[in-house]
């Protein structure tokens, strides 16, 4: 019996070596990925993209969404790194208060990728992969340039326009593309923005929200076109914020339907934009995103530099972070057939 007992401990011992053994060589390519909101498209996609390439390339992953809510967040990254997680891959909510968690995460030496969205405050960001920001901004204010011919006429046009979260350090980069674009007809009297509202603050849209930007279209179409004056574009800095410009034109608004912008090719604004509702949209291919950040991912688990093509523009306020920018492209009626279709990005039957 006692002989038995002790095979069996030994056993149990054997086991529970072999177990962690096991556990061990997970947690050795344990990847943490961190997605703000499962409530908008993209994100989900970002999440998913990243969770099947990081496993293709043989690494365990560990995503979570945080429901948009900073504290959430903040847990899930900590949970990530007393989990084992050897790189950090971070879609922040509010890109200015990851710092103390992350400072956890550097003493701990695990290097952190931003996606998409830049960390601020923090020396502890190795690396940052995202989209040319300032470049979708442009993409928008050029397409009103040329679609109301602003260098062949003289206007005015009536304009409104409508940014994103001040918390999103994009959202400054999108603005500034646009409006650097937009500002000289502007003070030349070509464009006018009859509601007054222009600087980034009174436009920012908090959380991005469709019904922020709905409710703020609401009062701007009372307040100015209610009596039929034309408005002839908003730009919208994103889809989500689109969506709710469109809501309250429908709900509101009697004239031509103005020129809208947008970011991202969501399927709702992607209906809209097969319909007249929305002009166009920016297409960020969350693939491509994904293949270059677990691109970096293997890079620094070789113990190699990861690729970058950017060492200048994006400063976070405590260091320039080396930066990976993919290219944004044009979308609208005339091309998403081939953009979004046949790049099996989506099918026909998601956009019926
Ligand atoms: C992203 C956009 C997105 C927005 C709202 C930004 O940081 O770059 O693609 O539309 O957040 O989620």
């Amino acid at each position: 019996m006692k002989k038995f007992l002790s095979m069996l401990l030994a056993a149990g011992m054997l086991l529970s070596i072999g177990l962690a053994g096991c556990a061990k060589k997970e947690d050795s390519k344990k990847i943490g990925v961190a997605m703000p909101t499962k409530s908008l498209q993209r994100w989900n996609q970002d999440g998913d993209n990243m969770k099947k390439k990081l496993e293709e390339a043989g690494f365990v992953v560990d995503l979570q969404y945080a429901d948009d809510d900073i504290a959430t967040q903040v847990t899930q990254i900590e949970n990530m790194i007393n989990g084992g997680c050897k790189v950090l891959v971070i879609a922040s909510i509010d890109g200015g208060s990851l710092g103390t968690v992350l400072a956890t995460a550097q003493e701990k030496k695990i290097p952190v990728i931003a996606y998409d969205r830049l960390i601020m405050d923090s020396d502890a960001v190795s690396y940052y992969a995202t989209f040319d920001n300032y470049k979708v901004g442009t993409i928008q204010g050029e397409y009103i340039r040329d679609q109301l011919n602003l260098d062949g006429t003289d206007g005015p046009y009536n304009i409104e326009i409508f940014t994103g979260d001040p918390g999103d350090n994009n959202a400054r980069f999108f603005y500034n593309g646009a409006m650097d674009v937009l500002n000289p007809y502007i003070d030349a009297g070509k464009l006018v923005v009859k509601s007054g509202q222009k600087d980034f603050e009174t436009v920012a849209t908090a959380g991005w929200k469709t019904e922020n930007a709905q409710s703020r279209m609401d009062a701007i179409i009372s307040g100015n076109y209610a009596d039929g004056t034309k408005l002839d574009a908003v730009l919208c800095s994103n889809d989500s914020t689109a969506l709710g410009v469109a809501n309250a034109l429908e709900a509101g608004y009697t004239g031509d339907y103005p020129i809208i912008t947008g970011q991202d090719c969501d399927k709702p604004n992607v209906k809209n934009m097969i319909n007249g509702k929305q002009s166009m949209s920016v297409f960020k291919d969350t693939r491509t995103l994904a293949d270059k950040v677990v691109e970096m991912v293997k890079a620094i688990m070789d113990g190699k530099e990861a690729p970058v093509n950017d060492k200048e523009t994006y400063n976070n306020g405590k260091k320039v972070v080396p930066s990976y920018l993919c290219t944004p492209v044009f979308a609208d009626a005339g091309n998403y057939k081939e953009l979004l279709i046949d790049s099996g990005y989506y099918s026909e039957a998601d956009l019926a």
